[in-house]
């Protein structure tokens, strides 16, 4: 159980890894993740299941601190110890019309199984991918597949149109009518996503991403305003409607660990040696 069947880099820092695991392909459905524990010394981290091939549900995975640097040197062959999940509430899949889906970073993955639901149920797709410059835009590929038109953003140039996510964003709320918006990627891109949408007077899902441990509704460290109530991410979403979210409080929470968490990269790093290759 667990072993992983392929690794292959994305872009820098950025791996995908098929990880063989039945229970999770047999009831994954898009929007959900899961919860990873490397070994028994490990931490337990969220990652999407971003697809899945076979026995095997594909997780993308950015290297950021060390339970990330760690799962990315993880070799194929090896096997991760717990694999818990499929958790959170599944996407609200439907028949929309015109569905925009805005991506930036491994968000990109996470979208990926969304899309592949919303196309099925015969939505026309919209899709903004985003980043740094061209080899950070993961997934082109799939995506040129099953959009009905994809735009593609870096921040410089390299590729696409020279902008953020947003000006793509804008380009196509002005000549299309959009039913809704999904928008998964760092939480500084789906705070702007969401005042975009907002602007326009269109509903936005993003895919949250705070902090959790049992990833169950144990604990409450994934907790986020939303509407001015307290919700667990990891039970009542990851997605939230996104012009409803405290945002400032989401970013206060995310840097609670800050300090410990760049001594425990200090560490792994000192251990196991430059790392600036991933
Ligand atoms: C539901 C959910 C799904 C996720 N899916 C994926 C995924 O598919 N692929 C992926 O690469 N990551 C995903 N993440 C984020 C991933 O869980 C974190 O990057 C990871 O826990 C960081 O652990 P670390 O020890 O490597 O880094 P840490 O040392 O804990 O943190 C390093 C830096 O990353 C930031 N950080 C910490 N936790 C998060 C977080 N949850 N989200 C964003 N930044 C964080 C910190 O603020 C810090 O600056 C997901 C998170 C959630 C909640
Ligand atoms: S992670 Fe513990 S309640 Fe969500």
């Amino acid at each position: 159980m667990n072993v992983i069947r392929r690794k292959r880099r994305l872009a820098p820092s950025v791996y995908e890894f098929l990880i063989e695991n039945k229970h999770i392909v047999r009831y994954a459905q898009p929007g959900q993740f899961v919860v990873i524990r490397l070994h028994e010394k490990a931490e337990r981290i969220p990652i999407t299941i971003a697809g899945k091939e076979g026995d095997c549900f594909r997780a993308v995975v950015r290297a950021v601190g060390k339970s990330t640097y760690e799962l990315c040197l993880a070799e194929e062959g090896s096997s991760i110890l717990d694999v818990a999940g499929p958790l959170g509430r599944p996407s609200e899949i439907d028949l929309y019309g015109n569905v925009m889906l805005v991506g930036g970073g491994v968000g990109i993955a996470t979208l990926l199984p969304i899309a592949e639901a919303l196309k099925a149920k015969g939505n026309r797709l919209y899709v903004v991918l985003g980043g740094r410059s061209k080899e950070y835009v993961i997934m082109l590929e799939e995506f040129s597949k099953i959009a009905d038109e994809l735009i593609v953003t870096t921040d410089d140039g390299s590729f696409g149109i020279k902008g953020v996510v947003t000006d793509g964003m804008q380009l196509l709320f002005e000549r299309e009518k959009i039913d809704i918006v999904w928008a998964v990627g760092p939480t500084i891109m789906m705070k702007f996503c969401s005042m975009k949408a907002k602007e326009h007077g269109v509903k936005i899902w993003v895919s949250l991403n705070p902090i959790m441990v049992d990833g169950t509704g144990m604990c409450g460290a994934c907790r986020v305003s939303v509407d001015g109530k307290i919700r667990f991410a990891c039970v009542d979403g990851p997605e939230f409607e996104g012009d409803r979210v405290d945002w400032d409080e989401l970013f206060k929470r995310l840097a609670q660990y800050r300090k410990e968490e760049e001594e425990s990269l200090k560490l792994f790093i000192q251990k196991v040696g430059d790392l600036s290759w991933l």
